[in-house]
């Protein structure tokens, strides 16, 4: 069989680059897309994916059409799209009574609109080709709310309401559709937090640490294994225990 084509959106980011890497050391074939204009990101990135089979390709996931575009071309130059990881993501954090309309729809358009956007194009190829795995990367955050993320909240809860009716539509087409919802973890996104509300976060974890990237690229790549087709629609946290239900 030819090598699985996997697309990672943010895949220039803390834990979208361990996803690539995890996935490509796993013999897929990945496209990781990212905004474009960030000569010193991609150079990071180029020289962690060095020698594998990975390559980077500029996107806007909250733009409809430029998704389109990106699918058709994936299609077209590596013949499928397999895998979906969307895992673009951004925080604007602010209370309700002070987030403007802008803090609200920008984050709603890229962690929440973007699954759409993506999905709705590749989903097609997925379910004449009788095999697919999407993931989108939520949040424990969207699990139980967080103080100034009604936003964020919001959109990572909404991912995983996407989740479960996308895998129910095509879970008879060899499609599978999952969520994965990290807990706080080891990225320049939390580590530019101060110390001080880092140290708290910690202290609330019952693992005792904050996550590794590469424990939640090992989550995203045993969701899309070619033998996890009976695992769709679930939520799947990894959170060192910060969040647990049943
Ligand atoms: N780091 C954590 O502790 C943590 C916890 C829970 C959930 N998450 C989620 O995991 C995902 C990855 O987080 P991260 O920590 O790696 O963040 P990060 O900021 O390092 O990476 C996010 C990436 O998304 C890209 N991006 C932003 N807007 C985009 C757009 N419009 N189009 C294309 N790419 C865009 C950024 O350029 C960046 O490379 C996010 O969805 C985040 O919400 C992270």
């Amino acid at each position: 069989m030819s090598k699985r084509v996997a697309a990672v959106t943010g895949g220039l980011g803390g834990l979208g680059t361990a996803i690539c890497l995890h996935l490509a050391r796993a013999g897929h074939r990945v496209v990781a897309a990212d905004l474009d204009g960030q000569p010193e990101r991609l150079a990071a990135f180029e020289a962690a994916v060095h020698g594998l089979d990975v390559e980077f390709a500029a996107l806007d996931v909250s733009d409809f059409a430029a998704c389109g575009r990106f699918v058709a071309d994936v299609q077209a130059r590596h013949g499928a799209l397999d895998v979906l990881v969307n895992n673009a993501g951004i925080t604007r954090d602010v209370t309700l009574r002070k987030m403007d309309r802008v803090q609200w729809q920008d984050v709603v358009d890229v962690n929440l609109g973007s699954v759409f956007n993506l999905c709705r194009h590749a989903v097609d190829g997925m379910v004449e080709r009788g095999f697919g795995r999407i993931v989108n990367l939520s949040s424990v955050n969207g699990q139980t709310g967080q103080f100034g993320q009604t936003n964020y909240s919001a959109a990572k809860a909404g991912m995983h309401g996407f989740t479960m009716a996308l895998a129910r539509e095509v879970a008879r087409k060899g499609v599978t559709v999952n969520t994965v919802s990290p807990g706080y973890c080891e990225t320049a996104l939390v580590m530019r937090m101060p110390e001080a509300i880092r140290a708290d976060i910690v202290d609330k974890v019952p693992v005792g640490r904050l996550g590794r990237p590469e424990e939640i690229a090992r989550a995203v790549a045993f969701l899309v294994a070619e033998d996890a087709g009976f695992v769709t629609g679930a939520n799947l946290p990894v959170n060192g225990g910060l969040f647990m239900s049943f």
